[in-house]
């Protein structure tokens, strides 16, 4: 384990769980901490009871980041961001991604596993854990958030 490198928390259900294996054993593969937070095969799941239970660990600071993968990405966004601590970015290309750090100081990412592939989600996930947040005037909008 190396300790410079950002721990992260991985959730999925089962329109997800194939690209977040995927994202867990790269990350594994790189040195970082993985929380997988399931789930783990292709039995439907609801994606609310694995996405809360992920905001958690990023909530509690078990981990820095954390990843959301369902069949669009879009209903694990909608569950993360009910939390106030959360912001979380449904993306599907690195450059909101890259923007997302930037601009939002997104802690969380919500991919989508029927929509995009592995070598797209792990450019996302390189670009979002490779850019720091601006702060300055952003700091102020995401208070108003
Ligand atoms: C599950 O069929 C699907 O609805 C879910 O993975 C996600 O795409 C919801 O937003």
């Amino acid at each position: 384990m190396n300790q410079d490198l950002p721990a992260l928390a991985l959730g999925a259900d089962h329109g997800g769980f194939r690209l977040k294996n995927v994202l867990v054993e790269w990350l594994r593969a790189r040195g970082h901490t993985v929380l997988d937070m399931g789930t783990d095969g292709p039995g439907s799941v609801d994606y609310p009871d694995i996405a809360h239970p992920t905001c958690q660990a990023v909530i509690d600071g078990r981990v820095r980041f954390g990843v959301l993968v369902c069949g669009t990405g879009l209903g694990m966004s909608y569950a993360a961001n009910r939390h106030p601590e959360i912001r979380c970015a449904m993306v599907s290309e690195a450059t909101s991604a890259r923007l997302a750090r930037m601009h939002n100081n997104a802690n969380m990412l919500a991919l989508g596993g029927r929509m995009i592939g592995e070598e797209m989600a792990i450019d996302i996930l390189t670009t979002f854990l490779a850019t720091e947040y601006e702060g300055g005037r952003h700091d102020r909008r995401i208070a108003k958030i």
